[in-house]
């Protein structure tokens, strides 16, 4: 009799957003007449750039011509688009990383779940608390977390390290050593960061202690702050030890077009063991490369055109971010986020949980939000709205909460 992995037996519930697509569900379909608004999950509405759009289009005319036709891509990603992103995302910023050090995928979800493969079950994960909920579940059903305590939500084997107001949301330093350090900075859901400062100091702990960070950077076009660091390579000695995860999903609207990329630099070694080499044997066994026009669409997101207009996307966005924190806020909500991430993090008025508030707004809203505790315990009592909605939505629906 086969067996199966009983590591996703332990897993507790559903996914967050199938959870809440459930409730919606059968909320419209009890009241079919009303308008439902959603600023839940992290999804974009802009369309694509005009740039993205014409190179899409060239790529597909390359496609149906047998001289320009491409079969499989290279497993690592074609040299234009490394090239690209090796230039604009890093050495513009002065950070030492070689085309050859980024792994292009299809996404940061992928390869943060993936990355976990590469290190050893008995590693002890940390995360900061509450955060984008792939790095626990992932380690769950690689078995690596322990036991589960469902009246804490927390497991046996992970270091929580709360981020809440009362630490400013910058997580501090965990009393029990940590192998696998997640940061997600800026940070899905509390669309909070860290200073450079405050990186560099993870950075030299995570040297110190002999750990490595995976580094998910998906917000980090988001950043308007300029102590904020835009790549963890920035901060000194970063090379030794950390991964990086990036996106294309938030900074260019490739949710439904699928791309993203993973440094691992040539540096960041287990005694004799390179991590660079175990992540491209990975992706050589598992992934056969993100197809070439997507990765044509990325390259031209680095074009001069692209930029600008990506640029111009992300303003949209952040003025939505902006409208939601100020309405708020003259309703009376404690709020954070929205300054260098698309995210805003508000406390729940009153007593009420993240899910109570949930059920309040969407019943008297109409009004689909992110409860605080699906992203961990330290997340409840908190709740998540994000700016990608349009900016008329994200007034009607800030009107509505104004109203309650
Ligand atoms: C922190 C974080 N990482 C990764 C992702 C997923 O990115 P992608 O669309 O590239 O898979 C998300 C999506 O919401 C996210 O919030």
């Amino acid at each position: 009799m086969f067996k199966i992995n009983e590591n996703y037996q332990k897993l507790p519930g559903s996914y967050l957003f199938s959870t809440i697509a459930k409730k919606v569900s059968a909320f419209t379909e009890a009241h079919p007449d009303k308008e439902l608004i959603r600023l839940g999950i992290g999804d974009v509405t802009q369309p694509l750039a005009p740039a993205v759009i014409a190179a899409m289009h060239k790529a597909v005319d390359e496609m149906g011509d047998a001289g320009t036709f491409r079969g499989y891509a290279p497993d690592l990603g074609y040299a234009f688009l490394r090239d690209a992103i090796a230039e604009h995302d890093y050495k513009l910023r002065g950070c030492d990383i070689s085309p050859d050090e980024i792994f292009v995928s299809d996404g940061a979800k992928s390869d943060s779940a993936n990355i976990q493969e590469i290190f050893g079950q008995e590693n002890r994960i940390a995360v900061c608390d509450p955060v984008y909920p792939v790095y626990v579940d992932s380690n769950v059903m690689a078995g690596r977390t322990g036991v589960y305590d469902p009246k804490k939500e927390t497991w046996s084997n992970v270091i929580y390290m709360p981020c809440t107001m009362e630490n400013g949301f910058v997580p501090e330093f965990p009393r029990e050593t940590p192998d696998m350090i997640y940061l997600c900075l800026p940070n899905n859901p509390t669309g909070t960061t860290i200073t450079k400062a405050q990186l560099q100091e993870w950075v030299d702990y995570a040297n110190k202690v002999g750990a490595v960070i995976i580094y998910d950077g998906a917000y980090e076009a988001y950043i308007s702050e300029g102590d904020v660091a835009h790549s963890i390579y920035e901060c000194e000695g970063a090379k030794a030890c950390a991964i990086e995860l990036k996106s294309f999903s938030k900074n260019a609207g490739f949710t439904g077009v699928r791309l993203g990329y993973t440094v691992v630099p040539k540096e960041l070694k287990c005694g004799e063991a390179s991590l660079h080499q175990m992540w491209a044997r990975r992706h050589g066994t598992k992934f056969n490369g993100a197809p070439y026009i997507v990765q044509r669409a990325g390259e031209a997101t680095y074009s001069p055109e692209g930029r600008t207009q990506l640029k111009e996307q992300v303003a949209y966005y952040m003025k939505n971010a902006a409208a939601i924190k100020n309405g708020l806020k003259d309703a009376g909500y404690t709020v954070f986020g929205g300054v260098n991430a698309p995210y805003i993090w508000l406390k729940t008025p009153g007593k009420m949980t993240s899910w109570e508030f949930f059920d309040y707004l969407l019943e008297n809203a109409n009004v689909v939000g992110t409860p605080g505790s699906g992203f961990g315990p330290s997340g409840e009592g908190y709740f998540r709205l994000t700016a990608f909605g349009t900016y008329e939505n994200t007034l009607a629906a800030l009107g509505r909460i104004q109203k309650l």
